[in-house]
């Protein structure tokens, strides 16, 4: 097993979901935790049942990321009360092959602070679904925490991420130690 995978649910330049996971990947290296940003969101096709037979190519280098992790860290953000179109799209990917089943998940909900409550209850409706082993951490953030680059550069805020992403490494080794 890999290290932590890490997932923007956001294709957006300058994205606060995609600065909070670079930040928690440079969290963890203090740790020695690896964690690799996955951007394959962006190239994935429209979900299509009648494609499951022979999968395209981006699709099975997805799925084998998220199965070759430890663990997978999310950060979504909320559209319409909901998952963004993409990340949907890039979960449904996972179902047919249980890419994420019984995996270590951590959702990160970076946002300012008091949004994003509707999101993450669709995302926990689908994380169930595909049967995976979630925790949700509600990290605000607000313009003010990010520098002149769009770093979060917030030390509280900072900690929070590398509280989460050491705890889901803990929890990716203890699975790891009881899967035979
Ligand atoms: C199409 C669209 C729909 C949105 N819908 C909501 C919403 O329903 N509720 C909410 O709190 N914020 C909503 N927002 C605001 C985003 O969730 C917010 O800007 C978020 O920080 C964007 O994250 P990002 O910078 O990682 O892309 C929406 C933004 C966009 C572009």
């Amino acid at each position: 097993m890999e290290g932590i995978l890490a997932i923007s649910g956001s294709l957006k330049r300058g994205s606060v979901n995609s600065a909070a996971l670079q930040a928690a990947a440079a969290a963890a290296a203090w740790d020695g935790i690896v964690v690799s940003i996955d951007d394959s969101v962006r190239a994935l096709p429209h979900f299509d049942p009648d494609l499951e037979a022979e999968p395209p190519r981006s699709v099975l280098r997805f799925r084998a990321a998220c199965e070759d992790a430890a663990g997978v860290l999310l950060a979504v953000p909320e559209y319409a009360f909901g998952i963004p179109g993409a990340f949907k799209n890039a979960l449904d990917w996972t179902v047919g092959a249980g890419s994420l089943y019984r995996k270590p998940v951590a959702v990160l909900s970076v946002a300012p602070r008091g949004r994003g409550a509707r999101v993450r209850e669709a995302l926990e409706a689908v994380l169930t679904a595909l049967d995976a082993d979630v925790t949700y951490h509600s990290v605000p953030v607000a313009s003010r925490d990010r520098d002149e680059h769009g770093e979060i550069a917030d030390g509280t805020v900072v900690d929070e991420l590398h509280t989460v992403v050491t705890e889901l490494a803990e929890r990716a080794w203890l699975a790891s130690r009881s899967t035979p």
